[in-house]
């Protein structure tokens, strides 16, 4: 893989915070993808790491929980605009997300999960460690804008080691 730090890296990051990014997801028999705009890239147990933040109520979580494996597809800020709406508003479980948002997708270099092409940058992972967030542990006033107020539907964290980036 290219070097983790590499100058892109920031670039990469500021449009998926600010434009989004495809999460894809397989756990061999069913694949899907959402928008992500939450996640970030580390350093630990002498790997690099991508974070990826998924609510229980998606049917991403469903298939991470049966999963081993993940993909991050980053979208050059400002292309993709239509998909990255359709796969951020509506749901794999009523209906083929690929299809609606008139998606490729192409085989992972060394994991069983597609990326989705025409995105300048990607990360293929396999996911080291799981953590369920703890409310007690979060600042009362985040725990209330963006848990309280969203039926608490609390955020999973996916720590999946960077196999491959390019
Ligand atoms: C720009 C943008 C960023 C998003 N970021 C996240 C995220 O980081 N984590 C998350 O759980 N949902 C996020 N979402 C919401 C999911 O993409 C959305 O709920 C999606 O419909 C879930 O699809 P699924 O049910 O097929 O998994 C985001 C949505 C948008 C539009």
């Amino acid at each position: 893989m290219t070097s983790l730090f590499q100058d892109d890296l920031n670039t990469a990051m500021e449009s998926m915070a600010k434009g989004g990014a495809f999460l894809t997801v397989s756990d061999g028999e069913r694949t899907n993808t959402m928008t992500i705009g939450w996640g970030y890239v580390g350093h630990q147990w002498q790997m690099p790491v991508f974070v990826a933040l998924v609510r229980k109520s998606r049917y991403t979580y469903e298939i991470l929980e049966k999963g081993t494996e993940f993909t991050v597809s980053i979208p050059v800020l400002g292309t993709m605009k239509k998909a990255l709406g359709i796969c951020g508003t509506t749901s794999g479980r009523d209906g083929n997300k690929f299809e609606k948002a008139e998606l490729t997708l192409s085989p992972g270099k060394t994991v069983g999960v597609p990326v989705i092409a025409g995105c300048g940058n990607y990360m293929e992972c396999r996911i080291v460690y799981r953590q369920d967030m703890v409310p007690s542990q979060l600042d009362p006033a985040l725990r209330e804008v963006h848990y309280e107020k969203k039926n608490n539907d609390y955020h999973t964290l996916y720590f999946g080691e960077i196999l491959q980036s390019y």
